[in-house]
């Protein structure tokens, strides 16, 4: 199979590579014309994002020869490979030259503008102007590198390969799971809002672990509960049970750790669903990297405007707070986070976007006044004030949904956006505005 159709997703990013492929292969046509081929393209993203991947399909599509260059040496001999690979690729020209991981060409410390290997690669570009020579480079950060070394001329076309969403990060879900045995309601969009954020490598290795973890479990095939726990554990480290899966717990008892746990996710969930249908894609009542207390997770549907999404994450953190005020009358302690959060977001909304009058914005060209500052400080308070009655009224208004999460929440202790979604059409929903 041709390279780039295992590539899964990325349509627009393959375009751009093909076009490419195109000036190097069928170069007359473009001289004719008097265009001049790039001479350089760096693919630059985070690891596992398919950038090698990518750049091997444009070196297959050019059918031009290629040499790499990896670091797989000590800096002494080094240089002289890079120098040797440009070479080469000058006496087969035309050729590609493919840097991959440029940025672990010099100490992956930070930034090196000076390092030899990096001044190498520069000349080298510079020595094959004309030559029909084209070079290809990945890095994970961009920043690492020279700016002379990123400058058009050198490499004309940068694209960032961004970690997989939406349609994308569903057709590569939908690709991993083809060759293994799963169960057939395995609900596919529900899975990539859950796993948004992994790279297309840690889906593949989360996949295949979960089939191991059925496999381990004795189990025919693999279902959401299974991809659910191997999630949890290798990306929330979610290893030990805060509670007994087995016991039945009375969440009448207001003091007791698992109650308020149930009752604050509930809070950020239900308001979180009231406010963005949809949005929930995971509550959890177990801690994740040893904090404490659950957490909730929340996908951002693009047809939320960012202002609007951002006034609802500041309703949704202070929902846990509001949660347990609403149903034992006390204030958590496991409130700290979702306040700083709130607060430090309100105060970015009225000081950077405006959304209280520009009076109140910090135009950063002077220090603001000591009159502003406590007129900022003022309407913050008030905000948060408006924002957290806002976050009780939702809950008072949807008290059975909030009550059916917190309880299936002490029973299962993770539910997924299909079982909020479940829940939620099992209730007379309510429906709030900011
Ligand atoms: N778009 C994709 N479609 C299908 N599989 C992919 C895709 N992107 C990555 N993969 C899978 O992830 C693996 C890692 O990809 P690749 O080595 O190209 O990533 P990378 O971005 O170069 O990572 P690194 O920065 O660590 O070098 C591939 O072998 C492939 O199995
Ligand atoms: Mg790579």
């Amino acid at each position: 199979m041709c390279k780039f159709n295992e590539i899964i997703g990325y349509k627009t990013i393959k375009e751009e590579l093909k076009e490419i492929a195109d000036i190097l292969k069928n170069n007359t046509i473009y001289e004719n014309l008097g265009a001049c081929a790039p001479t350089g393209l760096l693919l630059h993203g985070e690891p596992g994002v398919g950038k090698t991947m990518m750049a091997s399909a444009l070196i297959e599509e050019s059918g031009l020869n290629a040499f790499m260059c990896k670091k797989d040496q000590p800096r002494e001999t080094f240089v002289a490979t890079i120098k040797s690979t440009f070479e080469k690729a000058i006496k087969n020209a035309p050729s590609i030259v493919f840097l991959d991981d440029m940025d672990k060409f010099a100490n992956g410390d930070g930034s090196h503008p000076d390092a030899e290997e990096y001044v190498t690669v520069q000349s080298c570009i510079d020595s094959i102007k004309g030559k029909r020579v084209f070079v290809i480079a990945t890095v994970n950060v961009i920043r690492n590198l020279p700016t002379s070394l990123r400058r058009a001329g050198r490499f004309d076309k940068i694209l960032e390969i961004k970690i997989p969403t939406g349609k994308d990060a569903q057709a590569i879900i939908s690709h991993y799971l083809r060759s293994k045995k799963i169960v057939e309601n395995m609900d596919i969009v529900a899975l990539a809002r859950i796993l948004e954020g992994l790279s297309c490598a840690e889906i593949e290795s989360l996949i295949n672990e979960a089939g191991i973890y059925a496999g381990y479990k004795r189990e025919k095939s693999i279902t959401m509960e299974h991809v659910l726990n191997t999630y949890l554990r290798s990306v929330y480290d979610i290893k030990s049970l805060q509670f007994n899966r087995n016991e039945t717990y009375d969440l009448s008892n207001p003091n007791a750790t698992y109650s308020q746990i149930v009752y604050h996710e509930a809070g950020h969930a239900v308001v979180s669903e009231i406010l963005c249908p949809n949005s929930v894609t995971i509550v959890c009542a177990h801690n994740k990297y040893n904090q404490y207390g659950g957490f909730t997770d929340y996908y951002e549907d693009e047809n939320f405007s960012p202002i609007y999404w951002k006034q609802s994450r500041i309703v949704c953190a202070l929902g846990g707070m509001a949660g347990i005020e609403q149903k034992y009358g006390i204030v958590c302690a496991g409130s700290k986070q979702d306040l700083s959060r709130a607060v430090s977001d309100t105060y970015k909304m009225i000081t950077q976007i405006g959304t209280c009058g520009l009076n109140l914005c910090t135009f950063g060209y002077q220090e603001d006044s000591a009159q502003r500052l406590a007129m900022q400080e003022y309407v913050v308070n008030a905000e948060i004030e408006k924002y957290y009655r806002k976050a009780k009224e939702i809950i008072a208004q949807n008290r059975d949904f909030f009550e059916k999460i917190a309880q299936n929440l002490a029973q299962k202790h993770v539910l997924t956006s299909e079982d909020i979604q479940k829940l939620k059409s099992s209730c007379q929903i309510v429906s709030v505005s900011l």
